[in-house]
């Protein structure tokens, strides 16, 4: 009898499901809400996973300057090679002498091994530079190879030039190498004179078409996925490593400007976080430092976002009680000078202010228009908010209308982030930026979720205050749970999260996603939105996510209700989330869902104050396959598809496919 039962229980279930309930999504395309924020989808940059040198940083020699704490890290030598440290550059002073051996075959030279090797391509150029000088006077040449290692003979040379070195001072040699060929893992090599002894300092290679062409560029490839994003906002320059493992290693942007050849290397707060090298090589040349940072924003069309130093130094790293990890509160005023002389160097005038002058001097007069500065990162504890208030005095009181960012810990809830916000509301800040890195759940807001962590889910900004600090979402995403990496459900569930910001656009005033950039041979830390090798790169799922809401952002909320509820995830609402906005510039109403489930869903799309046939695109991202990500190999498997229907107004019936998220953009 039982067993008859639980039969005709399937079969009932069964039925139901064939006939799966039709939901209503209505949207009230007259009635238009609150602007959507310019800045509302951003890119966070971080020097993590070899982003900055060996990544957008255009440089192919690692150690260019003989700074690392082992000098010649990353070089081989041969010969007679000395290491030096009286060179033209006081905060670089070490440089290498090449001395003739005095042997026929024994031949005097250096080699750098790039990051990883170096990405070259057949036919292309690539632009060496040293500093050089011959000590004793007279001239001398220096060959330059760019080299195979793995080929032996004449082949092994993918591209050669050559340099003529004169006299006693210090100069700038230039030249343009063309390798034959393309090749992922070249060296570079430079052989000392035979008969006259060299001094060389500042190696260099970078490909001749950087980004926007650029001599101290960015490689192009990636810098035009950051562009193809059309983010609003770009944070940077991280992270952990504005705090630094201690205080002398916190990201110092005074360092980061000026002459490359003169910008003090600093060890990366990542160096010993990788689990496959316990002898790292990762430092900060700063060759990609505040003036190319803004510069970059300006270029891809992103306001600025630069977060400083608050006086404590990474507290992951050295907790929060420790006297020499934190400057006390009387010995602030340099790293608040650093600040307001931040503000004068984006957009102060030449004319009056030093910084202003170096930013002209740089090739920028005019200023960068900088809107916002975030003080502190993953701050937490009493000491945060008693160090960050004479910053914000000081700010406020001579640059009113720049925003100040403050921060609410490193959780997405629990006793700092409680204890935070508040304190940020008291101090006046104007956005405070969350960090969540969470499993599938939290994006989803289920009922496990949220009794673990409170608020979370695609509804955690309904219930945010109106008045007071705007959200800054400044690094999230999802990691799935025993699946860290860029999957499409990962993708799928930060889609149906991201409806939530959307909905709430007047409280919430920018997202981006983190981290952005990881080496396929470097990385300490997945998911990350866009990868690579020394040649190519993939944009992974999160990437496209990214990129469909800043690219269908419109202008302006509509309201968007199922059975009168948001569409957040409820028990009711089998797995939909969905979100709508107009953009006033091209008249279209933007409905975007999200259907997570694994069944297909009908939907009939109510769009009130709306009659007739309207041309609409319908862009489709989807899966069949649930952990399957893009790759170096198959970098398109997972990409939007964009296809062209009529849809009838008021009433329009659609199917949503399982994991799938759709994006319907109807001419008004
Ligand atoms: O994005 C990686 C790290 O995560 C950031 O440096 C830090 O802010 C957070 O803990």
């Amino acid at each position: 009898m039982k067993k008859k039962w639980n039969f005709l229980g399937a079969m009932l279930a069964m039925a139901a499901g064939m006939t799966a309930q039709t939901h209503s999504l209505d949207v009230n395309t007259s009635k238009v809400g609150g602007a959507i924020p310019k800045t509302m989808y951003g890119i966070f940059f971080e020097d993590i996973n070899y982003a900055a040198d060996g990544g957008l940083y255009g440089e192919l020699v690692k150690n260019r300057s003989f700074e690392f704490p082992n000098h010649l890290a990353g070089w081989d030598i041969s010969g007679k090679v000395s290491l030096k440290d009286d060179g033209p550059f006081k905060k670089n002073p070490h440089y290498v002498r090449l001395s003739p051996s005095g042997h026929n075959d024994k031949h005097t030279m250096i080699e750098n091994h790039g990051f990883f090797g170096m990405g070259v391509k057949g036919g292309e150029e690539y632009r060496f530079s040293v500093w050089a000088r011959v000590p004793d006077g007279g001239t001398a040449k220096l060959w330059i190879d760019l080299v195979d290692n793995a080929t032996m003979g004449d082949d092994q040379k993918l591209g050669n030039t050559g340099v003529e070195v004169s006299g006693k001072e210090w100069k700038k040699y230039t030249a343009i190498i063309k390798p034959k060929t393309t090749f992922a893992k070249a060296h570079l090599r430079v052989w000392g004179d035979a008969k006259v002894t060299t001094d060389v300092e500042h190696v260099s290679l970078f490909p001749v078409d950087t980004y926007k062409g650029h001599e101290n560029g960015m490689r192009k490839d990636l810098a035009e996925s950051l562009e193809q994003l059309h983010p609003g906002v770009f944070r940077f320059p991280g992270g952990c490593i504005v705090e630094g493992t201690d205080l002398a290693t916190r990201y110092q942007w005074k360092n980061s400007v000026g002459p490359v050849e003169n910008r003090p290397l600093n060890e990366n707060r990542w160096h010993y976080t990788f689990t496959h090298r316990y002898f790292p090589d990762y430092f900060q040349s700063y060759g990609l430092g505040f003036f190319e940072y803004f510069q970059l924003s300006e270029e891809i069309g992103a306001e600025p976002l630069p977060v400083v130093s608050v006086g404590l130094s990474c507290e992951f790293q050295n907790g929060s009680n420790r006297s020499d990890a934190h400057v006390p509160v009387d010995q602030l005023q340099p790293y608040i000078d650093d600040v307001l002389d931040l503000i004068e160097f984006a957009n102060g005038d030449p004319a009056t202010n030093q910084w202003a002058k170096l930013r002209a001097d740089m090739g920028h007069p005019a200023p960068f228009n900088l809107k916002y500065v975030g003080i502190g990162n993953e701050q937490w504890g009493a000491i945060y908010p008693e160090n960050l208030k004479p910053f914000v005095e000081q700010v406020r009181k001579k640059y009113p209308n720049i925003k100040i960012v403050g921060t609410s810990g490193p959780d997405s809830e629990g006793k700092e982030f409680e204890y935070l916000w508040p304190e940020m509301r008291k101090m006046g800040a104007d956005l405070v930026d969350e960090h969540y890195y969470r499993n599938e759940a939290w994006f989803l807001g289920t009922p496990e979720a949220k009794q673990r962590w409170g608020n979370c889910g695609a509804n955690r900004y309904d219930s945010y205050p109106r008045k007071g600090p705007k959200v800054f979402a400044g690094e999230y995403a999802c990691h799935g749970a025993g699946k860290k990496w860029n999957h499409f459900n990962a993708a799928l569930m930060e889609a149906a999260f991201m409806t939530g910001l959307e909905r709430n656009a007047d409280v919430v005033e920018m997202a981006t996603y983190a981290p952005l950039f990881a080496h396929v041979e470097g990385w300490q830390w997945r998911p990350d939105a866009i990868w690579y090798d020394n040649l190519r790169k993939f944009n992974s799922c999160a990437y496209y996510v990214q990129q469909l809401y800043s690219l269908n952002k419109g202008t302006n909320m509509l309201s968007l209700t199922m059975n009168g509820k948001p569409v957040a995830g409820n028990p009711d609402q089998d797995g939909l989330f969905a979100s709508a906005v107009l953009d006033k510039g091209t008249n279209e109403v933007i409905v975007k869902v999200v259907n997570t489930g694994d069944q297909p869903q009908e939907v009939t799309l109510n769009l009130k104050g709306m009659k007739g046939s309207h041309e609409a695109q319908l862009i489709s991202f989807h899966s069949d396959n649930l952990t399957a990500e893009n790759t170096l190999d198959e970098p398109e498997k997972i990409v939007p598809k964009t296809s062209t229907l009529t849809v009838n107004a008021p009433q329009q019936s659609v199917s949503i496919p399982a994991r799938t998220f759709y994006i319907y953009k109807i001419k008004k």
